[in-house]
């Protein structure tokens, strides 16, 4: 029997490269060892972005596409999507009922999210309900399918705290059924954005994966390299280029990674030049992911199918672990 992992991604719009190279490139491996569900939580959305539903279904959409592209594949993980399997909202009303307010009420990310939402809306917002059981939502999710492993950032991981702390609850309350989900941490993302900082959608410094050969070389362009470099014979300094040589350390072969080293150092290359080389390089790993982007693209009917069935798929496993856990908090 294959252990099994959940995870999901709040569906914010189109992915870009720190998501590729963070997280969904283990996803399309863990895939092989364990009996994987990946979901897109769209409730997940609602708890900050209820007002702004327009691009939810687009965004969910966008999200599944680039995952299919990457590799993850319907044929051996379930993917789902988050409001398509309803059973999960019934175990959120039973793991409500255990958890004491205050477990909610000190998760980190929730405060952190609670300063964000005051900072933007002036300090007469509220945190709404839905929010406040973001934590137990979560925890939902996550044993809906009783998961052993969940693969998450490191923000994430108080979460699987809390999760664990209402496992254990139920546990002693209704008797042994739930495994205690461990997290695994997705290796943070290693890429940093075009100008140094965080990559991120909201920063205008991302590579997305739906972008085309020539955006992407024209965004790579726009890297910032070793600022103390005025003209391209000046000697370089690979430790010190911001982005362009981290990139290559991502990208390029060891050799390539070297000569690259090696020609800075030397003067014999521009920082104009290397970064052309550098988009073709990004370009061409990422070919085929695009190539395939481009057939779900233009086949977006096949998406919808792939996910109805594996949320039929998922409401399957979810209608077995519910009717135990009906039976084990002993309701009608
Ligand atoms: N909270 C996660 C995020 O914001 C998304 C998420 C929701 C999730 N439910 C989950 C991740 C369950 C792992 C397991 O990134």
């Amino acid at each position: 029997m294959k252990q099994t992992i959940v995870s999901g991604m709040r569906p914010t719009g189109k992915l870009h490269l720190g998501h590729y190279l963070g997280v969904i490139q283990n996803w399309v491996e863990l895939q092989d060892k364990y009996d994987c569900y990946f979901f897109v939580a769209d409730w997940h959305a609602l708890t900050t972005k209820y007002d702004k539903t327009e691009d939810l279904r687009q965004n969910t959409l966008d999200i599944l596409t680039d995952w299919l592209a990457c590799g993850i594949d319907p044929e051996k993980s379930t993917i789902y999507v988050q409001s398509l399997v309803p059973e999960i909202a019934e175990l959120n009303i039973y793991l409500g009922m255990i958890t004491p307010q205050n477990w909610v009420e000190r998760d980190p990310c929730l405060k952190d999210m609670a300063k964000i939402l005051k900072t933007k809306e002036g300090q007469a917002s509220q945190i709404n309900f839905g929010l406040m059981g973001y934590p137990v939502l979560m925890s939902s999710d996550i044993m809906m399918f009783n998961a052993d492993f969940v693969p998450v950032g490191i923000d994430q991981v108080a979460h699987i705290e809390i999760t664990r702390d209402i496992t254990r609850r139920f546990n002693n309350l209704y008797g042994e059924f739930f495994h205690e989900a461990q997290p695994l941490l997705n290796h943070c993302s290693l890429i940093c954005g075009l100008d140094g900082n965080k990559m991120g959608k909201s920063f205008h410094n991302d590579i997305k994966i739906s972008d085309t050969a020539e955006v992407t070389s024209k965004k790579v362009m726009t890297a910032i390299t070793d600022r103390s470099r005025l003209r391209k014979d000046d000697l370089g300094h690979p430790d010190e280029c911001e982005v362009a040589f981290k990139y290559w350390k991502i990208f390029g072969s060891e050799d390539e990674v070297n000569t690259v080293r090696c020609e800075c150092e030397k003067g014999q290359r521009g920082c104009a030049q290397c970064k052309r080389q550098l988009g073709d390089k990004i370009n061409s790993r990422l070919a085929e992911i695009r190539e395939k982007r481009k057939y779900y693209e233009n086949h977006i009917d096949e998406v919808e199918k792939i996910i109805n069935e594996g949320s039929a798929k998922a409401r399957v496993k979810a209608k077995e672990i519910l009717s135990q856990v009906r039976k084990l908090v002993k309701m009608y």
